[in-house]
């Protein structure tokens, strides 16, 4: 069996959702505390033992380029001022096998992590989206490399999330539970209408594929939102090779949408060693102030 060493990292999307912060800026660069979303899922292929990644992206994505790149004048003025831990911080940015890709049409995620197909060349390989980022003991890229070396089929992460949700994922009609946390799938079906939707358990953007799905993707025609959907690639791959879906169970942040981006901010900053206890007690006041508020205006 081969080993899973590469990654496919999407991110040639717009970005709308953050204008006009993504106006000249890749939405994968906005920081969570201090920290780029990219850069975490960086560290969880790199933690999983992924050693080459390639990002497919797309116009104004220039800022990741260079931010995985060295920066000698920073370097050099942070050595100049002794400031190590700094030093460090921006070094480890660059010591990555990254290469990039760039998608100058976007023709939706199917189409993007076709562009990747002689990057990957015969190999299984791993797709991370990066409006997700995971929290759990073993990082869930490792975790899905660990099944397939059990199962060698692809494999996709699942969670389940409330019903009037799904139109907003993929999701998967689940047959069998092959063991705890693992499925067997009839089908694979793109953002249903809840009143169709086959189960509660949707994809979270962590995917183990093996290459069998660039021939899939070369002949699959637009789907919903009249784009390239790797759902519809994967339901199709199922049909002549087994596809598991692997249930998580860790905390998933989506950072993707406003409101998950402020919240994931929140809570990372109260665990940032240098802001976790000023933010604890802003939130404690801020807390008391609209208990306040809400009573005057009831
Ligand atoms: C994409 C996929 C969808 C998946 C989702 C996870 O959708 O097409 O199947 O459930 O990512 O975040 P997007 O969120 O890019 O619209």
């Amino acid at each position: 069996m081969k080993k899973v060493k590469k990654a496919v990292i999407p991110a040639a999307g717009l970005g709308t959702r953050f204008l006009p912060a993504t106006k000249a800026l890749a939405k994968e660069m906005l920081p969570i505390v201090d920290k780029p979303t990219i850069q975490f899922i960086v560290e969880e292929a790199r933690k999983s033992g992924i050693e080459d990644i390639v990002v497919v992206d797309g116009k104004s994505k220039r800022s990741i380029e260079d931010h995985f790149d060295s920066n000698p004048e920073l370097e050099n003025n942070l050595i100049e001022k002794h400031k190590d831990e700094m030093l460090k911080m921006v070094q480890e940015t660059t010591d990555i096998n990254l290469y990039f890709i760039r998608q100058s049409h976007p023709r939706g995620l199917g189409d993007a992590v076709l562009t990747a197909k002689a990057f990957i060349g015969d190999e299984p390989f791993v797709v991370m989206l990066g409006d997700d980022l995971m929290d759990d003991e073993v990082p869930l890229t490792r975790q899905l490399m660990d099944s397939y070396e059990q199962t060698g089929a692809s494999t996709l992460a699942v969670m389940r999330v409330p019903h009037e949700d799904t139109a907003k994922y993929g999701v998967i009609n689940p047959t069998k539970e092959v063991k705890p946390g693992l499925y067997n799938v009839s089908n694979f079906v793109e953002k249903p209408n809840p009143a169709d939707a086959p189960s509660d358990l949707a994809i979270i953007g962590r995917y183990l594929l093996t290459p069998e799905i660039f021939k899939v993707l070369e002949n699959t025609k637009p789907g919903k939102g009249n784009e390239v959907q790797l759902t519809d690639a994967i339901d199709t791959l199922n049909k002549t090779q087994r596809v598991f879906a692997h249930e998580f169970k860790g905390q998933r942040h989506d950072v993707g949408n406003k409101f998950g981006w402020i919240q994931t901010n929140i809570e990372y900053g109260l665990t940032h060693p240098q802001v976790k206890d000023e933010l604890r007690e802003y939130i404690k006041d801020l807390g008391a102030k609209l208990t306040e508020t809400d009573k005057k205006n009831s």
